[in-house]
């Protein structure tokens, strides 16, 4: 399970479905923090605004970097922001070989969907049986996430 969490939404969805999958839980941690102004999706000039604008920025990761090798199966998770995942899951897709694993993305949001986020996460990484994965709620329950997992495909 790797996620990335500005506000700590995604986070509480990651540690439950790490719960009941029994999953190492690994957090994306952009080098730089993002401080509220830069969350603020009203202000057309604020870091987010400007960083989702172009489909080229990529956010450094400050994390160690995982030893996904040894797993078959990853989650990632992610914020919606503005409809795709944040420009940090693109550096990270990208950072990893994920041929012979099956990738289960999931988001949470305000209510958008996970549109076509997971696939333009698949789109730039290398390889990997990509499920076309869900939006999330944030209170969901762990027999809730049982229930979506037997249900994924
Ligand atoms: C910059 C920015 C853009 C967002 N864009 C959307 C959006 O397009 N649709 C939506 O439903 N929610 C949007 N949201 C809300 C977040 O997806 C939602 O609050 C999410 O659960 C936050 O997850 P986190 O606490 O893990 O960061 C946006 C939030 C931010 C900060």
């Amino acid at each position: 399970m790797v996620y990335f969490s500005a506000t700590g939404t995604t986070k509480g969805v990651a540690e439950r479905i790490a719960l009941v999958t029994n999953a190492d839980l690994y957090e994306i941690i952009p080098a730089e923090p993002y401080s509220s102004d830069d969350l603020d999706w009203h202000d057309s000039n604020s870091r987010t605004s400007i960083e989702m604008n172009d489909p080229d920025a990529r956010l450094a990761i400050a994390s160690d970097t995982i030893s996904l090798d040894i797993y078959s199966t990853v989650y990632i998770g992610y914020p919606i922001w503005w409809g795709d995942a944040p420009r940090i899951m693109s550096t990270f897709v990208e950072s990893y070989d994920f041929s012979d694993k099956t990738v289960i993305p999931f988001c949470t949001s305000g209510g958008s969907g996970i549109g076509r986020s997971g696939d333009n996460l698949k789109d730039l990484a290398n390889g990997g049986n990509w499920l076309s994965g869900d939006r999330l709620d944030a209170g969901i329950s762990e027999s809730e996430i049982q229930d979506w997992i037997n249900d994924l495909n």
